[in-house]
């Protein structure tokens, strides 16, 4: 069965009209196009911003990208999470360097070949910098396409998105590729809203629309449940001796590789548990304060973390710390903002940091 879009002409005055300024919507410069495209696939517009501005003022280019010391590149990530996504930019950065010249690829299949670049960030890519040909469908434009078809089938599943990727491409005129792509973005960000409220008295389109005809549009698109998180309890201790905090770099694989994190136990403790735990490992703890629980929600774990702050005495904070784990270490806590990444995860427990 094919799918075919309604007439998508007054979506481009539409949009000319309505766009947000938005500052990777003013260059042509596929490097920034890449870091707003990768940044935007987890973070909210607004809050995208910002971090936009910071990174590219102290990267501006691939080969700054390619150079950058590593915990000082997750430290320019750190609040947006997911530091896979920045890790793979630079090592895409590091072959447009060695095998590139430096000089960003042209053509949809080199830009898809790099690391971490997929069909959407491709396509965006390639139609927004070089106004080739290319569709650009994330979530949003997922979501746009469904309900134009009145389309019930689960957008998530791989044979959804082919057909209703073939529906936006055949849709897009090829000579306005890049307005076209961002005006459909554009749309599902401000006006076919998810969670049942689309403002359809905004939309261009909304008298060729299949799901508002059928009166479906607050039911569409159709996702299917992802299968439930793995929960993981934690017992987070901020060991502290005078105005040093110990801290461990996590493996440089898996999740949240590379960062750096307080002490944990791998399950729910209570404070005399806690207090008894490092008795064994060398040391009577001089204070330990709860700190109180927290939770955080990865894609497919769930962290539900209780914490203490722990004060140890100068004579055995050492010991204590490496008999907890090897990798320990006592940083100032003045230099942690400057110069340490920690995962959002631990927000609740900053402070006492
Ligand atoms: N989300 C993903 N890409 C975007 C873009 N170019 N503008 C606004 N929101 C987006």
């Amino acid at each position: 069965m094919s799918f075919q879009l309604p007439d998508m002409a007054p979506l481009l005055p539409w949009y000319e009209k309505n766009a947000r300024d938005l500052p990777w919507r003013e260059t042509r410069d596929p490097y920034r196009i890449w870091v707003s495209e990768i940044m935007l696939q987890q973070t909210r517009v607004e809050a995208v911003i910002r971090y936009y501005e910071r990174f590219l003022s102290r990267l501006p280019d691939v080969r700054a990208l390619a150079e950058c010391p590593e915990d000082e590149l997750l430290k320019l990530w750190e609040g947006l999470g997911y530091y896979s996504r920045v890790r793979n930019m630079q090592k895409a950065a590091r072959v447009i360097m060695s095998e590139q010249g430096g000089t960003f690829p042209t053509t949809f299949a080199g830009v898809l070949a790099l690391p971490g670049i997929g069909e959407y960030t491709a396509g965006a890519i390639c139609s927004f910098a070089f106004d080739l040909p290319y569709p650009a469908v994330d979530g949003n434009v997922l979501r746009v396409a469904a309900r134009l078809l009145n389309f019930e089938e689960d957008i998530l599943a791989p044979a959804s998105k082919k057909v209703l990727t073939a529906a936006v491409a055949a849709a897009q005129p090829k000579d306005s590729a890049a307005v076209f792509n961002q005006a459909m973005i554009e749309l599902g960000a401000t006006v076919c809203l998810p969670n049942g409220a689309p403002r359809c008295e905004a939309c261009p389109v909304w008298g060729d629309c299949a799901a508002r005809r059928a009166g479906r549009e607050q039911e569409l698109p159709v996702r299917k449940k992802p299968a439930p998180r793995k929960i993981e309890e934690r017992t987070v201790l901020i060991l502290r001796v005078e105005d040093r905090v110990a801290l461990r770099k996590r493996p440089e694989t898996g999740l949240l590789a590379g960062l750096f994190e307080p002490f944990s136990f791998s399950e729910a403790l209570d404070k005399k548990a806690v207090a008894e735990r490092l008795t064994a490992a060398g040391g009577f703890p001089l204070r330990v304060t709860p700190l109180g629980d927290a939770k955080h929600i990865f894609t497919h774990i769930e962290w539900r973390m209780t914490g203490f702050e722990v004060i140890l005495g100068a004579e055995n904070a050492e010991t204590v710390c490496k008999n907890l784990d090897k990798s320990l270490f006592f940083a100032p806590r003045d230099e942690i903002d400057g110069q340490y990444a920690l995962p959002s995860a631990y927000r609740a427990y900053r402070a006492f940091m």
